[in-house]
């Protein structure tokens, strides 16, 4: 019998700041109507000078850990594609902050939105490959920034997930067989030089429609699963309308009653999703803890996951809850979190959104003002981020 692997833990972490998209599209001269449905978007979290992508990583992770996951844990993969470092992976300071067990593998990845599932497959093959091992921790941390009054400022966002991957996991046990898809295309991507992205906003959709619709195929081709055995498909949400396409691409086909199960199952897993805005690696994994705190499946219910990293690479597989997945997700109530964040006005925002640390190798002191954080960032010297 081959032995489940999977999702044993899931924690999240996002700012206290939001910006309201109402608010915003006034500011912007448009109708709330085209962030709020055409988008499907309501609010975005704003990221402030004393977090990034490292503390927040830390900060999901450490509310789900315990002192023998810190021992226990012999890999860690951080992945991100708003890193803070060209070369000194972010997994490195995070072992530090965390008091994670040396003799472990610390290493980053990168491929866009992608790069948390390349992260968690790699924990897999690494159980796999090392029976001695017991826990891998994945985290997922981006800072989405497009630019103030650009066509992607509504679909910023900022946020990290953290996921404990072991045998017998108490949440989702990952299935073996995936389909990918690879090709070097020009529809997202981030220069060197560059704090925003650049996208090719409408072609980088039809990309994302066009390798859900190769791996699903190939999937499909590799497996025989019909669309009947999921109870839930997740997708990377880089905004919820562009999922609902998604969604509404592969159950074209489909009867209405499977159609609507689908889709109330897909509005549950986009609830966050909607007030975080896009977390890049992190977002179809929000998009999971979205729907393991929002809905009511039943244990063993099988749940289908598309992957999408711009530049660009599609993935599609599935895995399937475990008896205890609803007490073990609950270990972060994300509702009250998000409940909990202050709103700024728009100049508020866009004076956060400029600040910015030197590049000089002077130093910088922050004030912090993020209060429910456990970890963040205190200052730079000489090049260097210094964390509390
Ligand atoms: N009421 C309701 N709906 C309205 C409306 C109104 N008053 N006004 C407009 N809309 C609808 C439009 O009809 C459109 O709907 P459809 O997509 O169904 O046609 C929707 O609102 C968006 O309108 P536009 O296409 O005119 O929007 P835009 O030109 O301002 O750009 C965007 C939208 C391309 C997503 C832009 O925000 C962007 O470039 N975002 C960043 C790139 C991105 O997120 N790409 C996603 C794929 S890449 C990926 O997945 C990786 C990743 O995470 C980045």
């Amino acid at each position: 019998m081959i032995e489940k692997i999977g999702i044993d833990k899931i924690g999240f972490y996002t700012p206290e700041f939001y910006l309201d998209l109402t608010e915003l599209a006034h500011e912007r001269d448009v109708d709330p109507n085209k962030f709020k449905i055409g988008i499907g978007q309501d609010e975005q979290a704003v990221v402030p000078l004393d977090q990034d992508v490292v503390t927040m990583a830390a900060n999901a992770a450490v509310k789900i850990l315990s002192a023998d996951d810190l021992a226990e844990i012999d890999e860690i993969i951080f992945a991100t594609e708003s890193g803070i470092d060209q070369s000194k992976a972010g997994a490195l300071y995070v072992q530090r902050l965390l008091g994670i067990n040396p003799r472990a593998r610390a290493l980053e990845v990168k491929e866009a939105c992608y790069g948390a599932t390349a992260a968690l497959q790699t924990a897999v093959d690494h159980l796999i490959a090392h029976a001695d091992s017991q826990k891998v921790l994945v985290l997922g941390s981006d800072v989405a920034r497009y630019g103030v009054a650009t066509a992607g400022e509504v679909t910023q966002g900022a946020g990290a997930v953290a996921m404990l991957v072991t045998r017998q996991p108490r949440i989702l046990a990952l299935e073996r067989t995936s389909a990918y898809f690879s090709e070097d295309i020009m529809d997202f991507w981030r220069p060197n030089y560059s704090d925003t992205a650049f996208a090719k906003g409408k072609y980088s959709t039809e990309q994302y429609l066009r390798f859900l619709d190769l791996v699903w195929h190939d999937y499909q081709a590799k497996t025989s699963a019909e669309l009947a055995d999921f109870a839930a498909v997740l997708f990377h949400i880089p905004y919820t309308k562009l999922g609902l396409k998604g969604l509404r691409q592969i159950s074209a086909d489909s009867n209405t009653e499977l159609q609507e199960s689908l889709l109330a199952q897909f509005t549950k897993a986009t609830v966050f999703n909607r007030r975080v805005g896009n977390i890049y690696t992190g977002s179809l994994y929000l998009s999971l803890l979205s729907l393991l705190q929002n809905s009511d499946l039943p244990a063993n219910a099988r749940l289908g996951l598309f992957s999408y990293g711009s530049g660009a690479v599609g993935e599609f597989f599935t895995g399937t809850l475990q008896p205890r997945y609803q007490d073990v997700s609950q270990q972060v109530n994300v509702a009250e979190m998000l409940d909990q964040r202050q709103k700024l006005s728009v100049s508020e925002y866009e004076t956060f959104f400029n600040q910015a640390l030197p590049t000089d190798g002077s130093e910088m002191v922050i004030t912090p003002i993020s209060k429910n954080a456990t970890f963040y960032l205190q200052g730079m010297t000489d090049h260097q981020r210094l964390y509390k």
